[in-house]
């Protein structure tokens, strides 16, 4: 299956940024470890990482278009704020996973709300760069339910 993998603002910077929060590991080492992962189970991969809303909903309108199957997607601190990315999840149906590296329940109450959470098929948090290796295992068992 073809599946995209959607980073927010700021996770550029992961392994510089905060790194008691949100670990020492690069995005770049992230990507690594999907595209390895995901080639292992099958499947394709594209792995996205943007600052601007814009672009993230661009990415998903093109996920769209190219049939993507589905996404995970690590909104960032658009999590908190962006109605537009939730409306073009929602506008293209793509299934997807909701990961965030850091326990955001466990931090400041304004991360407590994602305009994602009630309408993704899971979401993992607090788990580190982890999470998005076990989000990926999670869709790859999603995607093998749905063809059987
Ligand atoms: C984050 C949590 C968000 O609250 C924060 O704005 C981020 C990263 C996480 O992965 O823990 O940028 O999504």
């Amino acid at each position: 299956a073809n599946l995209t993998v959607l980073n927010g603002p700021n996770l550029n910077l992961l392994g510089v940024r905060e790194p008691g929060l949100y670990g020492s590991k690069t995005l770049q080492s992230i990507q690594q470890a999907m595209e390895q992962l995901a080639e292992a189970l099958g499947h394709q991969l594209n792995f996205l990482q943007s600052n601007a809303e814009h672009e993230i909903i661009e990415h998903i309108h093109q996920a769209y278009r190219q049939g993507v199957d589905f996404i995970i997607i690590n909104p960032a601190a658009f999590t908190h704020t962006s109605v537009a990315i939730r409306d073009a999840l929602l506008a293209t149906k793509i299934a997807f996973i909701e990961v965030h590296l850091s326990n955001v329940h466990a931090r400041e109450p304004f991360r407590k709300h994602s305009y994602f959470s009630d309408i993704a098929v899971g979401v993992i948090c607090g788990l580190g760069a982890n999470g998005y290796e076990l989000a990926l295992q999670a869709a790859h068992q999603i995607l093998l339910e749905r063809t059987q």
